[in-house]
């Protein structure tokens, strides 16, 4: 069979028709000496949580010849605990959901609540994940408006849910790739238009996704689950946790979205090496989130050096920082890849994204924006 050299290699595969002539998630894994494209935590795990890892590891290896527990209860209780803790509210452990990455969260609630004839939309530029995962999931993906300085335009997005009645709302806070958090009156003023709106059946589920909250400068959206069974916040250990090589999203909700999900998980779906892994991780939550604390101030650091050096930032309570303007961002990119840091362009116009990184790789960085700024003249 000829290929046409444009296409993609699965153009000519009997593939699904909304997939045909799409790209995959793809932010480049390039060999450079500072990375701060995919907002990783900089810092490796500590060497007791890594010889804890072992042991419990260890532990879980002898029991390998049998599925691990399909509900992930010890998990689910840690998690919960760890939610109670610094969320701002009391979760038990039948609210709590955990999968491989936060991803995998989503992909299930896409597959329980969305799907085909349904649809889901987010506000623009938002985690380009939860448009991809509501495709691959035969979900109709709705881009939802924001304002110019990146907050969610209230009205707008009021009025667009109530002509499109989405099946599934995304609010993403801290938002990737802004770092703009949404305020509490907002997600209500969502919430309540999303159950208006499809009134007819059971409402909508308006999912806040905080993979970045341990970040912010405020409260956890969390709170707001309470009496609103059709509010869902999802969560992950990539991040804050510094465990994204690990694969561990969590969500927590009422009680009966955690039933419903039930329905589309794979059996087994959680390794019990994943299982054990996570479980040390928590037992570290205290050490791991001093990392969050140096996190945080090197994230104001960069956001106040790249304002003295002239560059238009957005306020941001994640651990990665959106700056501009560029006439050409992907040009910027490159110049800044060639003084060997990688940072991200996601594709918004004039704007790029860099992860908080250690001390010495935001160095790295703001020295490679003050080389292309002189450089360019701007
Ligand atoms: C907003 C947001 N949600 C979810 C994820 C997925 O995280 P993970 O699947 O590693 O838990 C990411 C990863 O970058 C993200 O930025």
């Amino acid at each position: 069979m000829t290929r046409n050299p444009s296409s993609s290699p699965w153009d000519e595969l009997p593939i699904r028709d909304e997939l045909r002539g799409k790209s995959p998630y793809g932010a480049p894994q390039l060999d450079v000496p500072v990375r701060l494209n995919t907002n990783e935590n900089p810092y490796p795990l500590p060497e007791p949580l890594v010889q804890r890892i072992a042991e419990r590891v260890t532990e879980a290896a002898r029991d390998l010849n049998r599925y691990p527990d399909r509900d992930a209860v010890e998990l689910r209780t840690e998690l919960a605990r760890y939610l109670s803790r610094t969320g701002g509210h009391e979760v038990t452990t039948d609210q709590v959901w955990a999968a491989n990455g936060s991803n995998e969260v989503i992909q299930q609630l896409l597959q329980t609540f969305g799907g085909p004839g349904r649809s889901a939309i987010g506000f623009e530029p938002s985690y380009s994940m939860h448009g991809l995962i509501s495709r691959g999931t035969g979900t109709e993906w709705i881009s939802g408006p924001r304002n110019d300085d990146f907050t969610i335009d209230v009205e707008a997005a009021e009025k667009a849910i109530a002509e499109r009645k989405p099946d599934v709302v995304f609010i993403c806070s801290p938002n990737n790739p802004t770092g703009t958090a949404v305020a509490a009156e907002t997600v209500l003023a969502l919430y309540e238009a999303a159950q208006a709106a499809k009134a007819d059946t059971a409402g909508a589920l308006v999912v806040i996704d905080e993979a970045y909250g341990e970040f912010s400068h405020g409260p956890s959206l969390l709170p707001l689950i309470e009496n609103r069974p059709n509010l869902v916040v999802s969560r992950t250990m990539s991040k804050a946790f510094g465990a994204a090589g690990l694969r561990l999203g969590y969500l927590a909700a009422d009680p009966a979205v955690v039933d419903a999900v039930q329905l589309v998980r794979l059996p087994y779906h959680l390794s019990s090496v994943t299982q054990a892994t996570a479980l040390a991780a928590l037992e570290y939550t205290d050490t791991l989130l001093k990392y969050v604390e140096q996190l945080k101030t090197e994230r104001d650091r960069i956001v106040d050096e790249l304002r003295a050096i002239g560059c238009e930032v957005v306020d941001s309570d994640a651990n990665f920082v959106q700056f501009g303007r560029f006439d050409d961002q992907h040009a910027a990119w490159q110049a800044i890849l060639d003084q060997g840091v990688l940072v991200r362009d996601n594709g918004v116009p004039g704007w790029l994204r860099v992860s908080a990184g250690t001390p010495a790789e935001n160095d790295a960085f703001l020295d490679a924006v003050r080389a292309i700024m002189k450089e360019t003249g701007a």
